[in-house]
């Protein structure tokens, strides 16, 4: 299992745990984490997944491809670190991640 911090925008940290190859999505989906909406159940196509990837995973997570780059033209307060959670999956070197949730979805 590999755990996954989600931080919400007023700073309350809840940690959970998901499998290899789920995505970030899922694994908050699953757990019940509130702030993801994920309306197209994760086909890069409504942007209500977004998350802000903590400073110190920005590298190890990577950026965005085309696709998910140009969906996230569409979420409030887009950031540098911005991703679309359905977009990260989860490996072995992501364990321990840290995503922040925006103050808002779309
Ligand atoms: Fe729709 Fe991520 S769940 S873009």
């Amino acid at each position: 299992m590999l755990r996954v911090t989600f931080i919400s925008s007023v700073g309350t940290a809840r940690t959970v745990e998901g499998d290899v190859g789920q995505s970030v999505m899922e694994v908050a989906r699953r757990n019940g984490v509130e702030g993801i909406v994920a309306e197209c159940g994760g086909s890069c196509a409504c942007a209500t997944c977004h998350v802000y990837v903590d400073a110190d995973w920005v590298d190890v997570v990577g950026a965005p491809p085309a696709d998910e780059t140009d969906m996230l033209d569409f979420v409030f307060d887009r950031r540098p670190e911005s991703r679309l959670s359905c977009q990260i999956r989860l490996l072995p070197a992501l364990d321990g991640l840290i995503v922040h949730m925006p103050d808002r979805q779309n």
